[in-house]
């Protein structure tokens, strides 16, 4: 096996899931903006990982645009993000449905770990746009159980990245 893992961060948590994989496969892990997709050709597994923002996994496009040239290799996708995983209707619809257009799905496999907000370390337009987003859901007058947990996660303020969650993504690319 041949693997890199690839990877876009702002704060932090999806690249500590890139070193946690990439140790546990014996591979570089490499930030998108180091990689041309050329760069590619000779890996036979990839593994991109993006944070969650706004349900858009960060760079997939990188991913998704090349699938294409990507194909014929084993594809591995995993978000972070601070939503609940047992939110499946989150992850396996709304997530899936924005990310991965066509029949790109059965070419890439899809996992989703816990990630990491610190409310103090977010950028200005960051804590603007969590400001304004639980305000407006503040706001709303029968609030769906959707809209109800994403006012409680704009105060979610925590490092919730777990090590022990890459075990499954590892299995899948070794079997
Ligand atoms: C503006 C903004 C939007 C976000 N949108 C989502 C989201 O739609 N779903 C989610 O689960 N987490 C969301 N998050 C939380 C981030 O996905 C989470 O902090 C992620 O781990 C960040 O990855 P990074 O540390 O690699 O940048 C959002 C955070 C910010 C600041």
């Amino acid at each position: 096996m041949n693997a890199i893992v690839i990877y876009k961060s702002k704060y932090g948590s999806t690249k500590a899931y890139a070193q946690w994989i990439a140790e546990a496969l014996s591979c570089q892990a490499v930030d998108v903006k180091q990689i041309k997709i050329d760069d590619l050709k000779d890996y036979d597994t990839i593994v991109y990982g993006g944070g969650l923002y706004a349900e858009v996994i960060a760079g997939v496009s990188f991913i998704t645009k090349n699938l294409e040239k990507l194909k014929d290799k084993k594809l591995v996708v995993y978000s972070t993000g601070i939503t609940p995983l047992d939110c499946r209707d989150y992850y396996d619809k709304l997530v899936l449905e924005k990310n991965f257009k066509g029949d790109s799905l059965s070419y890439i496999k899809v996992f989703n770990f816990l990630g990491k907000m610190i409310l103090s370390e977010l950028s200005l337009p960051h804590r603007t746009a969590i400001k304004a987003l639980k305000k407006l859901m503040s706001g709303k007058e029968n609030p769906t159980e959707m809209e109800k947990l994403l006012v409680e996660l704009c105060d979610a303020d925590g490092d919730f990245t777990d090590r022990d969650a890459i075990w499954d993504l590892v299995a899948y690319i070794k079997n």
